[in-house]
C-alpha cells in the first residue's frame, strides 16, 4: 500500500519531531503492509526551500535502509489553498500533476471553486486533504461535489473511516463513500500516536462499502504513482 499523506520528515512541521520518531511510523507503516510513504509536511509558504525537503527524504531514506525498514519515502507536500496555485509548479506529489491541497479547518473558501477550477486548467489534479475532518463540510458534504465535478479528487483519513476521529467525521466519510466522492486514503500520520500510519483497518472498513478491489485502488497511488486507474489490476 501506498500512503499519500504523511508527516514522516523529522523536525520540519508539527509531525515527527526527530529521526527516532520517523523511523518507529516507518516500521508500523511496514508491518501494515505499506511499501511507500509519500511525506507531505504542511506547506504555508510559497518560499520554503524544496531542497530542505529534499535533503531530509535522502537522509531518511539512507537511515530507512539502514535500518532494513522496507519503506521508500518520496516527496510531496501539504499546501495550503491560498498559495495552491504558486505552488503547484514545486510541490506536486513525488513527480506527478497531483496536487495535495489542504483547505481551513472550519470553512471551505466561498473562492473554492475557482481554485479547483484554475489548477485544473493549469492541468494539475488537486487532491482535497481530509474534507470529513473540515467543520463546514462534514456538517454539509454535498459541498464538494461541484469541486469534484470540476476534477478535484478528494483524500480521506484512514481513522475517519474507522471512527478514530469521532463520529462527526465517519458519517461525513460514509456519506462519501456512498456518493462515489472518496478517491485516496491517506493516514496523515503525524507520530505514532498522533493518527497512526496504519492504513489497512480503513481500507478493511472500506471495502465493506464500496468492495475489496475498489477498496485497494484508493491506496494504491494511482494517477500519481501509477499511470492511471484504469491500470489497476484489483488483487485477488
Ligand atoms: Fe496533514
Amino acid at each position: 500500500m501506498i500512503d499519500i499523506h504523511c508527516h514522516i520528515l523529522p523536525g520540519i512541521d508539527d509531525g515527527s519531531p526527530d529521526t527516532e520518531t520517523s523511523l518507529e511510523m516507518a516500521r508500523m507503516a511496514a508491518r501494515d503492509g505499506i511499501h511507500t510513504i509519500i511525506a507531505t509536511p504542511h506547506l504555508a509558504d510559497i518560499n520554503y526551500p524544496k531542497d530542505r525537503l529534499l535533503e531530509a527524504i535522502e537522509e531518511l531514506n539512507t537511515q530507512l535502509k539502514r535500518q532494513a525498514i522496507a519503506i521508500t519515502v518520496l516527496f510531496g507536500a501539504e499546501v495550503q489553498a491560498h498559495i495552491a496555485l504558486e505552488a503547484a509548479e514545486n510541490f506536486c506529489l513525488a513527480g506527478s500533476s497531483s496536487l495535495l491541497v489542504e483547505f481551513p479547518h472550519s470553512y471551505l473558501p466561498a473562492d473554492s471553486e475557482n481554485l479547483i477550477y484554475n489548477l485544473i486548467t493549469n492541468k494539475i489534479t488537486p487532491i482535497i486533504a481530509h474534507p470529513e475532518r473540515n467543520g463546514q463540510i462534514s456538517q454539509e458534504p454535498w459541498l464538494l461535489a461541484p469541486l469534484i465535478k470540476l476534477g478535484a479528487k478528494t483524500q480521506i483519513t484512514a481513522e475517519s473511516i474507522t471512527g478514530d476521529q469521532g463520529m462527526t467525521a465517519r458519517n461525513c466519510a460514509n456519506y462519501l463513500f456512498q456518493k462515489n466522492q472518496v478517491h485516496y486514503i491517506g493516514t496523515d500520520s503525524h507520530s505514532p500516536g498522533f493518527r497512526k500510519p496504519i492504513l489497512s483497518k480503513a481500507v478493511k472498513q472500506a471495502a465493506k462499502i464500496i468492495g475489496k478491489a475498489e477498496a485497494q485502488k484508493l491506496v494504491s497511488g494511482y494517477n500519481i504513482l501509477l499511470p492511471s486507474a484504469t491500470n489497476l489490476q484489483p488483487s485477488a
